[in-house]
């Protein structure tokens, strides 16, 4: 069967990267978490005084340090998820955690940076099969994606599953209040900023998962996939 791209962008906290890792085991595609890369850059930055005073980016120090930032993903055997490693070391639960949440954004918002992590994740998914999360994949990483998905829900309704989410992780310090405002924090920042702007594709399907769970969410996926592999197999016979 012909394998296609998978795009999932979508507002923080809005469950794509459950629905894509979910639907790419079912339909055994590789996953691959653009934002757990920006995730490990932006821990890099707070290990190695990137960071300035006011919070701000050292971008030059930053752009002198990224031949020494190297980024993969191995699954976890038990899970079967993909684990983020950091310059080998295995940095998935940090990477999580509210500090890396907080300065995340602007990490994520840097040129040199962003045009650097698109070429490493369109190089990953050369051999196509591939499902992506993330804000740019249907616009930028892959513009011609055979599906792209983007998925939205209300703040409120993402902040109280990401808490439960925190909760089952041993997490009781964070509240509810803290993750509602780091995500309404990030859907701002990532709508506005000038590199890449977190944005609909034109030609991506939208769900709002506001009023589903997660099984119907997948199957939504699953049926899209379908859907989109029997127009692909269609115009090929077609041809
Ligand atoms: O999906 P996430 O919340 O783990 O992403 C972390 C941050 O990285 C988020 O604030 C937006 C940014 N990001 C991005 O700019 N482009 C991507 N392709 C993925 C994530």
């Amino acid at each position: 069967m012909k394998k296609i791209n998978i795009a999932v962008d979508g507002v923080s906290s809005s469950g794509k990267s459950t629905m894509a890792k979910d639907l790419a085991k079912i339909i055994g595609y590789l996953y691959i978490d653009s934002g757990a890369m920006y995730r490990a850059v932006t821990l890099y930055c707070l290990q190695n005084g990137l960071i300035n005073d006011d919070k701000t980016i050292n971008e030059e120090k930053l752009k002198a340090e990224l031949p020494n930032i190297h980024i993969h993903f191995e699954l976890d055997t038990e899970t079967g998820r993909p684990i983020t490693f950091l310059n080998n070391e295995n940095v998935e639960a940090e990477i999580r955690g509210m500090e890396v949440s907080a300065l995340v954004s602007p990490v994520s918002a840097i040129g040199f940076l962003r045009k650097e992590m698109v070429k490493q994740q369109q190089e990953m998914s050369l051999k196509k099969g591939v499902v992506m999360d993330g804000r740019d994949i249907g616009t930028v990483v892959f513009p011609n994606a055979e599906l792209k998905i983007f998925v939205t829900a209300s703040p409120e309704i993402r902040a109280k599953r990401r808490v439960d989410e925190l909760r089952t992780r041993g997490n009781e310090d964070t509240t509810y209040e803290e993750v509602l405002e780091n995500i309404k924090y990030r859907d701002h920042h990532d709508r506005n900023r000038t590199e890449s702007p977190l944005r609909k594709a034109d030609d991506a399907i939208e769900l709002d998962n506001s009023s589903i769970n997660i099984e119907q969410q997948l199957q939504w996926a699953v049926d899209m996939y379908h859907k989109t592999i029997g127009k692909q197999d269609g115009n090929n016979r077609d041809r």
